[in-house]
């Protein structure tokens, strides 16, 4: 945790790499103890999109580290929703495979809500299924919780947060994102039962009401949405946004920047999230938390 200065409080950097490695640390070594064959990760990526690209390189590599198998899939753009159905089905009946991951986006011609529905719901590593968000909303703990959100609590949890009588403001209405999280936030355990507000695009007054929030969690994919005008001094601020902005000074043509005005609402805040090296990281640890988990009950049943 790296400590900024401010005239009323510290406020605090909080290191989504530190604690994501603290995570794989601990997945590491529960898998080495496993006797037999490892947890299989399945990856499936459509297309090219660069992206995508990255992304499930990373989870690949930090699957790698852990001890945990991933076979990368690798449909072209053009491919039907019923052929990818059809591939579905194949990794949905293969004893090998544990963990199904369908990288989001997916091409226009596909439903991907339908797409999220395919994937049997012991092996929704990513808990997109509707099973697994039901199990989230009846607070039933045999489920799978989506990556981002369960590492937004973890997150939380691990730097001291307790969101019990606090106001969560949450940006953005997403089934990645928003609504799971809300529900987290929400549950009536340890580390939640906040009071939650979701806003969105449709939201009137949205400053007056993110000005309300102790914790403030942005995830509307708009780069630099969030101002210092629309955080109360002293909240706790969450960066769900990775955006792509050009820059011609990069090498790569882009710079990542979050859904905050980091520079300018930084300042203001006890604890923040930076972009990347925040919650990015714990995306792809709690993915490969959720295989682990995939792989036990698979072999308790
Ligand atoms: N795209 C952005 N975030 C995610 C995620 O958590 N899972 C999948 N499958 N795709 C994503």
């Amino acid at each position: 945790m790296r400590p900024g200065v401010n005239p009323t409080f510290i406020m605090e950097i909080i290191d989504g790499n530190q604690i994501a490695a603290a995570i794989a640390a601990e997945l590491k070594a529960e898998v080495a103890a496993l006797a037999g064959r490892k947890p299989c990760i399945a990856l499936v990526r459509v297309g090219d999109d660069p992206a995508s690209v990255s992304y499930v390189k990373k989870k690949e590599k930090t699957a790698e580290e852990i001890g945990v198998t991933s076979r990368i899939i690798l449909p072209p753009v053009s491919i039907t929703q019923d052929a990818l159905f059809k591939l579905l089905d194949e990794l949905n009946a293969d004893s090998a495979v544990d963990g199904i991951l369908v990288q989001s986006p997916l091409p226009k011609h596909i439903d991907e809500v339908a797409v999220f529905r395919r994937v049997a719901p012991e092996k929704d590593v990513d808990g997109f299924n509707t099973l697994n968000l039901g199990k989230v909303a009846q607070e039933d703990e045999t489920g799978f919780v989506a990556c981002t959100p369960a590492g937004i609590m973890e997150l939380l949890i691990r730097s001291g947060v307790d969101l019990k009588g606090k106001h969560v403001v949450v940006l953005g209405r997403s089934l990645i994102v928003g609504k799971p999280v809300a529900l987290l936030a929400l549950q009536k355990k340890a580390g939640a039962n906040a009071t939650v507000t979701v806003c969105h695009s449709a939201t009137a007054n949205l400053p007056a009401i993110t000005r309300q929030a102790d914790v403030l969690i942005a995830a509307i994919g708009r780069p630099e949405f969030v101002t210092a005008e629309m955080v109360k001094p002293g909240a706790i601020v969450i960066d769900v946004g990775i955006n792509r902005v050009p820059d011609a000074s990069k090498k790569s043509g882009y710079r990542l920047t979050g859904d905050v005005n980091f520079a300018a609402v930084s300042p203001l805040c006890a604890k923040i999230t930076p972009v990347p090296g925040g919650v990015g990281p714990m995306t792809v640890a709690m993915l490969m938390k959720n295989t682990v988990k995939a792989f036990r009950l698979a072999h308790a049943r």
